[in-house]
């Protein structure tokens, strides 16, 4: 690999929001960036996943803010922006990663449940873009920025191994969200991206991923047979916030060991 290429991927200068950036694949994804030389801010509802996190990334080297906050809570997406823009730093990158779900058949799932799951994963995603862009819209200085959401396989595909209807269907409006907002926004230098992923353990899994006969139907599902891990999603989401990406905008990139190719 020359040097020229690698520095593609270098994401120095650039302040990072993930969301559900707490544990799992928000945290891989905002240590990764953070190592790749980006300024980090992480908003999480979970208090006790975010005690630490600061301190755990300080050997990058950037800095890390840690603000606790729902993502379905527009005074608190304001408060991250706001944390960021009091050191002076410009967020460029909106990581759309805290998600949620509702096992339960279809016919015993009640409106409210339906409508928490859609709110934290598709509709807090639009509120974060939005209040992202408009952020970046100076007159006379434009700032390029980079999008990227985290849907889901699910997005893309039924699932016969259990139900999640309101996961499915947020994952799904999640993925043409990431069009129609790649679509409208080019013209002001904001790619928006989503990411696929297959089953990785996260906290969001191990009481479905402790079933060794659902464990096994996954792997028979998945070409390459074994189950991602969280960093390798971070991987894909960081190659997209990069300049290596930057012709890159309005695509849903599985990370899946081939499940959607078959
Ligand atoms: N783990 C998998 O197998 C898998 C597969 C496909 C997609 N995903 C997606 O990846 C994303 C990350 O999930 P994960 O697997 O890392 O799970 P996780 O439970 O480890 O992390 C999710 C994080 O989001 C935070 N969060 C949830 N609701 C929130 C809210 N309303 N406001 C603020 N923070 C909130 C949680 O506190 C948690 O830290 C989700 O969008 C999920 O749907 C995960």
């Amino acid at each position: 690999m020359h040097d020229q290429d690698f520095n593609r991927l270098a994401l120095s200068g650039r302040t990072a929001l993930v969301t559900g950036g707490a544990s799992g694949i928000g945290r891989a994804t905002a240590l990764l960036m953070a190592k790749r030389g980006a300024d980090i801010v992480v908003l999480d509802a979970d208090t006790d996943g975010l005690r630490g996190l600061e301190a755990a990334f300080s050997d990058t080297g950037n800095t890390v803010i840690a603000r606790a906050g729902d993502v379905t809570r527009e005074a608190d997406i304001a408060r991250a922006f706001d944390a960021a823009a009091d050191r002076g730093m410009v967020i460029d990158i909106l990581v759309n990663n805290a998600g949620t779900g509702a096992r339960m058949p279809a016919t015993e799932l009640d409106t409210d449940t339906w409508s928490r799951v859609v709110d934290v994963n598709l509709t807090a995603a639009f509120v974060l873009s939005r209040e992202f862009a408009k952020r970046l819209d100076r007159p006379g200085a434009v700032i390029p920025g980079a999008i990227i959401n985290v849907a889901s396989i699910m997005g893309v595909v039924g699932n016969q191994l259990y139900p999640n209807v309101s996961y499915h269907a947020s994952k799904g409006g999640l993925v043409n969200l990431t069009r129609a907002l790649a679509a409208e926004w080019a013209s002001k230098s904001i790619r928006v991206n989503a990411v696929l992923p297959t089953f990785a353990e996260t906290g969001l899994t191990t009481a479905l991923l402790s079933s060794n006969s659902l464990r096994e139907d996954i792997l028979a599902k998945t070409p390459l047979g074994c189950l991602a891990e969280a960093d390798d999603i971070a991987e894909a989401i960081a190659f997209l916030a990069s300049d290596a990406a930057r012709m890159i905008t309005g695509t849903a990139l599985p990370v899946d060991g081939g499940w959607t190719a078959v």
